[in-house]
């Protein structure tokens, strides 16, 4: 298989059926980044709305350090796991000061915010600043597990390791964000955690948990 044939039907797939979302298509950094901390444990469709009242009451990345931290607890009511509110305020009074409020673009540089790990710092340096970096989570490790057949839990560092150097492998250079995304969708749309709809999916020929009929066997689950 040629990595550019995967990517080219992934695309071309997104293209058609990938979702539209309010911070898709936005030129602003930090509006990724809020998008990205919002659904670090939250489905997108119930982030849409709290985005949207978001970006209105902290339009930009100053606006959100400045703002007292009860408002933005209020603004975070309803979603759960505040410590993604209290890091998202952290990570950008960081930004102010060390950074000249200049979100950094690098995946050095924002793997030190507060709260942002491995996943996040790739999904905003892909989508904010087009860095060609694989961001997988746990939908996007699902989806490439299949399609490897990986043997291996894609949770243990080794299965991390191999599915992110797959990844790397596959992203058309300059176009990770949308690789990134259309693997989101597909993951949430067609490649579901049970009965994924094999029939609707761009990768058929290159899934070799669909050739050989064991879609169920992965991702392998290791009891912990
Ligand atoms: N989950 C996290 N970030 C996302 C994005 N940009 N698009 C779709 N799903 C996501």
């Amino acid at each position: 298989m040629k990595p550019a044939e995967f990517s080219t039907r992934l695309l071309d797939w997104y293209v058609k059926h990938g979702r539209s979302l309010p911070w898709r298509g936005s030129p602003d950094p930090y509006a990724v980044l809020v998008s990205e901390y919002m659904a670090q444990q939250t489905r997108v469709e119930t982030v849409i709305p709290y985005y949207l009242r978001w970006m209105e009451q902290f339009p930009t990345l100053q606006a959100l350090a400045v703002a007292p931290l009860d408002a933005v607890l209020k603004a975070w009511e309803g979603l759960g796991y505040y410590a993604r509110a209290h890091n998202l305020h952290r990570a950008a009074r960081v930004v102010m000061t060390e950074y000249a409020g200049i979100l950094p673009s690098n995946m050095e540089d924002l793997r030190r915010l507060p709260g942002v790990g491995d996943y996040t710092a790739a999904a905003v340096a892909s989508l904010a600043f087009g860095a060609d970096q694989a961001a997988l989570d746990g939908n996007l490790r699902r989806v490439l597990a299949r399609v490897t057949a990986l043997p291996l839990d894609p949770r243990t560092p080794q299965g991390q390791r191999q599915l992110t150097d797959y990844a790397r492998g596959l992203l058309p250079p300059g176009r990770a964000g949308d690789f990134n995304q259309a693997l989101m969708d597909l993951s949430s749309l067609v490649c579901l955690p049970k009965k994924p709809r094999c029939s609707e999916c761009p990768l058929t020929d290159f899934c070799r948990a669909y050739q050989e009929n064991r879609q169920a066997d992965f991702p392998v689950k290791v009891k912990k």
